[in-house]
């Protein structure tokens, strides 16, 4: 399927550029089925685009249901929660009420219950997502797909919408499943600085997608993949 690059030199000027794209389609979604949905990734990329997304006044945010790609498996009160850094960069800063679906309750362990719990969560959203904005690493994972991570074909494959996986250093993880993230009617990869880019080039070249698996993004024919990628 085809990969729409939209670059810009100046990260800010492309955060604000994404932020008006995806301001635009949640209009439209709403104002055609009066509901749209979308997921964010955590990590630091997606603050300046959050901030300004916040900042458009015509998004009627009571009708978008709103949740995370992954979730590290800690409490709100944690600086590593994306549930944390979505609130403090959107959420909190929007005057109408939104309906978040975090991934992580507090206090909970990721078991089988659990899991049960977030999925049957996830289904009372509005399916397909109206959009999905993924984020890269530095060691090509997206989403919680981490680099020859055990579970990856259970990522890869399952029916589910969520399932938990763990990152390279182990830490406990809760993240969509690539056939909920590839079911999302508009698909964003927003990338940031030289070395991503050159991680990207790296990942666009055909290879194991068990060592970067970015490409079972960038390699599928199932959905437009439109990249926002800026240098600084
Ligand atoms: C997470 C994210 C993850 C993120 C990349 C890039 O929980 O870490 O969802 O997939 O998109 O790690 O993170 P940065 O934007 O911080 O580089």
């Amino acid at each position: 399927m085809a990969i729409i690059y939209h670059k810009n030199k100046d990260c800010n000027i492309l955060a604000k550029q994404l932020a008006a794209k995806i301001g635009n389609i949640l209009v439209e979604q709403v104002n055609k089925n009066n509901k749209a949905s979308i997921a964010f990734s955590g990590g630091s990329t997606p603050k300046k685009m959050l901030q300004y997304l916040a900042e458009i006044n015509n998004i009627a945010w009571e009708k978008i249901d709103i949740t995370l790609v992954d979730e590290r498996f800690v409490d709100e009160s944690s600086n590593r929660s994306n549930a944390k850094m979505l609130k403090e960069n959107l959420l909190n800063n929007i005057a109408n009420k939104t309906n978040f679906f975090p991934l992580y309750s507090e206090g909970k362990k990721l078991d089988e219950e659990e899991i049960i719990k977030i999925n049957q969560s996830l289904k009372t959203i509005k399916q397909p997502f109206d959009i999905i904005i993924l984020g890269m690493g530095l060691d090509g994972h997206t989403a919680s797909f981490f680099p020859n991570e055990k579970e990856l074909q259970k990522a890869f494959t399952t029916e589910k919408m969520a399932l938990a996986l763990k990152s390279s250093d182990g830490e406990d993880r809760i993240s969509l499943s690539l056939k909920t993230i590839l079911s999302a009617k508009n698909l964003f990869l927003h990338i940031e600085g030289i070395k991503k880019q050159e991680i990207l080039k790296e990942a666009l070249k055909k290879g194991n997608i068990e060592q970067m698996p970015i490409r079972a993004i960038l390699y599928q024919q199932k959905r437009k993949l439109n990249i926002f990628i800026c240098e600084s």
